[in-house]
């Protein structure tokens, strides 16, 4: 099928502003938007530029806007989207070139999160692991499912009017570990998810949870937080 492309490009070095290119390519319906992509950066023109590292919605490396919707481009198939494709780089970061943006605020909102096990316990001295029931390990593992993708964040409107605001996949992350028997960092990060620019952003829009490409239930967990600082049960 013949398929047009309409891509937002932007070069800082050169251009004022960004602007649209279109092309016209022959696909597979079956093809995904990441091998159009390729195939114009390859047969089209060289100095495209996008991010992406797995190619099979692993890395989150590729999310994009994709006809208006935040998605990652190697699992949006192009029989999906149709013959009319528009693809932008994502909303509320800094465009760095063409599809590219910068991930440098999104990931510093993320390590404010204190993404890593905190547990100053000894470990027990037979040496094995923390143990965790399976009930325990279920409580928090869907958002152990969060590839960083920023698909969720930058589709907020609460983020889009403030990028102050930690955001979503913060928050998911802060879920990850709050509701980890194992650990001891809860009240730290619950301090920290407290102040201004923490979960009172969130107003529950949904668009996180209907842009997440790992179907995490991302305002369920931030309801999930919210409750945990107004009750301090980690349960
Ligand atoms: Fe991407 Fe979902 Fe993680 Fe948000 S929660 S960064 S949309 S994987
Ligand atoms: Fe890794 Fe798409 S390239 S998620």
């Amino acid at each position: 099928m013949e398929v047009t492309v309409k891509i937002f490009r932007y070069n800082p070095e050169k251009d004022q502003r960004g602007n649209y290119v279109t092309y016209k390519i022959e696909a597979d319906p079956n093809d995904r938007v990441l091998d159009v992509l390729e195939h114009i950066k390859g047969k089209e023109d060289g100095t495209l530029s996008f991010r992406r590292s797995c190619a099979h919605g692993v890395c989150g490396s590729d999310a994009m806007r994709i006809n208006g919707r935040n998605m990652l481009a190697c699992k949006t198939l192009v029989r999906d989207v149709g013959a009319n494709i528009t693809v932008e780089p994502l909303l509320g970061l800094k465009v760095a070139k063409d599809l590219i943006v910068d991930m440098g605020p999104f990931f510093d909102n993320y390590k404010k999160m204190l993404p890593y096990l905190i547990n100053d316990n000894p470990i027990p001295a037979d040496g094995k692991e923390r143990l965790q029931s399976p009930e325990q390990r279920a409580r928090f593992d869907e958002s152990t499912k969060c590839i960083l993708c920023a698909a969720c964040t930058t589709s907020c409107p609460s983020f889009w009017a403030n990028d102050e605001y930690y955001g979503p996949a913060a928050l998911v992350t802060a879920h990850r570990f709050i509701f980890d028997s194992r650990d001891e960092g809860a009240d730290q990060r619950l301090h920290v998810i407290s102040e201004t620019n923490g979960s009172v952003r969130c107003h529950t829009a949904y668009n996180c949870t209907e842009a997440c490409p790992r179907d995490i239930h991302i305002t369920q967990a931030i309801g999930e937080i919210k409750l945990a600082m107004v009750t301090g049960k980690l349960e």
